[in-house]
């Protein structure tokens, strides 16, 4: 482990908690055409783990937008890579790391829509409200927390640490 990483979320209750979200969404999409479209890069760990979790037959695809350098914000979202299906008619879950200040997933939803999505939810594995800048709430989540640089199931500083099995803190 390294040193300068102090675990917040450790691995088994990560398993539980994305198990139930998975149990939820499993629920409430019961008779819908869901298509999850993963955030990468800091989105590929929580959506394999989540698509494995929904007992439901959907679609995945990815799209890599990219705000961040460092720990500061750019505000700047760019389409790097773009998704390969059809969105029109499609309930599209946008599957993020972290809601941070919402640019990157307002804008994502508002291409989204613009595709002609028929409804477009926001799934997020961690959300800090206390950072948030646009006027977006994730409809789904699996732990709030405080404003904190976090690291680690997916979630980089500056590409290192994405492959720890939990979520921890960055002591800078
Ligand atoms: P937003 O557009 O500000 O909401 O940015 C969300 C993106 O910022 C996430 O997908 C992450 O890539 C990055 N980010 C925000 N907070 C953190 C953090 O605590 N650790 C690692 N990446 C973060
Ligand atoms: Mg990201």
């Amino acid at each position: 482990m390294p040193d300068n990483v102090k675990i917040m979320i450790p691995k088994e209750e990560i398993g539980k908690k994305v198990a139930e979200l998975g149990a939820k969404i499993t629920e409430d999409f019961k008779d819908r055409d869901v298509m999850l479209i993963g955030v990468l890069k800091g989105s590929f760990i929580f959506m394999a783990d989540l698509v494995r979790a929904i007992k439901l037959p959907v679609e995945m695809d990815f799209i890599s937008a990219k705000s961040y350098s460092g720990t500061t914000t750019t505000g700047v979202v760019n389409v790097k890579m773009d998704t390969h299906l059809d969105i029109e008619g499609k309930t599209v879950m946008l599957v993020e790391d972290i809601l941070d200040t919402g640019k990157t997933l307002s804008a994502l939803r508002e291409t989204m829509y613009s595709r002609g999505a028929r409804d477009v939810k926001i799934v997020t594995f961690l959300d800090k409200p206390a950072r948030r800048t646009v006027d977006i709430k994730a409809d789904y989540c699996c732990y709030t927390i405080e404003d904190r640089f976090v690291v680690g199931y997916g979630l980089d500083y500056n590409e290192q640490y994405r492959n720890l099995d939990y979520i921890g803190e960055v002591i800078l």
